[in-house]
Parts: structure tokens; sequence; C-alpha cells
């Protein structure tokens, strides 16, 4: 059984006639947006806004209508993945490099349902390294900075060269170890110029769907 369709296939459930949605991106996005355009192709009428190139392309593809922002003022609901989630909802996000567009979408979602199978679900944020934006000028500085903050960051690289988002920036995954309190850190991190934003997702969601290796599906709100 496939925990992450499962998962997705769930939350997918809470889209309704009319609603603006936000699309998620990565392995675990990819089914929900499958099964919306599923729902659309039988008639469900919703339009969407992608978190990154690729889930734009997929939801063209599965014909799924997208809007522009400027014709909306936000979101009804917002469907993603995580990297790791803990029981107070706090996310650790960026996996997949989209981290900064997802963040925007969640903000101006009223409801952001986060989808994963159980291995995500921890009880601290932190095995996951964080993974933090950076804008490409002096970015040696800026990984030196957040060495000081306590982390050991990777500049994330795309085989031989570095990675770079769909922003046109850079990302630092950083390990701090077990993270005590993820809403410091967040703060700690957004002051540091060169940052652009970072993984951690503090007060946005407001549900998760976890899909368990039984088959079972918990729901954590
Ligand atoms: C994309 O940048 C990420 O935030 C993903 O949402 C996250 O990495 C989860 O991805 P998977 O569903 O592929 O594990």
């Amino acid at each position: 059984m496939n925990l992450k369709q499962l998962a997705a296939e769930k939350a997918v459930e809470y889209v309704k006639d009319g609603m603006h949605v936000g699309l998620g991106t990565g392995s675990t996005a990819y089914w929900a947006i499958l099964k919306i355009g599923e729902r659309v192709r039988e008639g469900l009428s919703i339009q969407a806004v992608a978190t990154s190139k690729a889930s734009e392309k997929l939801a063209k593809e599965q014909g799924i209508p997208l809007i522009p922002f400027d014709r909306i003022q936000g979101l009804d609901l917002t469907i993603d993945g995580a990297d790791e989630l803990d029981r107070g909802l706090h996310l650790i996000k960026g996996g997949g490099g989209a981290l900064l567009r997802e963040k925007i979408v969640a903000f101006h979602s009223k409801e952001l349902i986060i989808i994963a199978d159980e291995s995500k679900l921890v009880d601290k944020l932190g095995t996951f390294p964080l993974p933090v934006e950076l804008v490409p000028f002096a970015y040696e500085w800026t990984m030196a900075s957040l060495e000081r903050l306590g982390a050991k960051p990777m500049l994330r690289t795309d085989d031989e060269s570095i990675y770079v988002t769909d922003n046109g920036n850079y990302i630092a995954d950083c390990r701090f170890g077990e993270i005590d309190n993820p809403n410091e850190l967040h703060q700690r991190l957004l002051h540091l110029p060169g940052v652009v934003d970072n993984g951690l997702f503090i007060g946005l969601a407001t549900r998760a769907v976890i899909g368990h290796s039984d088959g079972s599906m918990s729901v954590v709100e």
C-alpha cells in the first residue's frame, strides 16, 4: 500500500466546489494533484495555484485550472507534504527545494493540510536537515553565520553544480541536532542577512493526515 497516496487522497476529500486551492510540491503532493485532477475531470470546479514549476506542470497536465495571483486575495485550502512534523504541527519543509513558494502560499491559505506517511511524524524536529534558502551573493559568509548559530550547513548540489531554486537562490541544508524551540530558531534565522527563508513552518498547518503502514490513517489537528 502506498501510504503517501492514502494520505493524499484522504486530504483531497476536503476540497470542495468553488474553492481556491494551493497545490504543494513533492512525492506526496504529487498524489494529491493527481486526485484533484481526477475530480476536476469528473466535474469539480476549483481554481488553483502551484508552489513550484514542477507542480504547475503536473497541474496543467491534469487539466486543473490555474489562476494568476493578482486575480484572488488568498486561498481556501492548501495541501502539501512535509519532511518532518511534530504533534504541535510544527514542520520542516523544503527537501524538494520549494520552501519559499510553499511558505508564501501556506501563509495566504485559510487551511494548510499536511499529508505524510508515518515516517515523517516525529517527537522532536531536527533529524531531517533544515533547508535554508540563501541569496547567491556572499553565500559563503551567510553559511558562516549559520555555523555561528550552531548549524552544520551543507550547500545543496545537483550533480556537480550548486542547486538553484525556482527563485534563483541556493539552499543550505543545516543540521542543528534536535530542535527544542522551533519558533526561536525560525526567528533567529530570519534575522540573518542573506537568508531568504527557512523550512520551519510554524503556526501555518491546521491539520495533518498521516498514512500508517497497517493501512489506517490518523489526523493531527
Ligand atoms: C518541497 O520543497 C518540500 O517541502 C516537500 O513538501 C517535502 O519535502 C515533502 O516531500 P515528499 O512528499 O516528497 O517527501
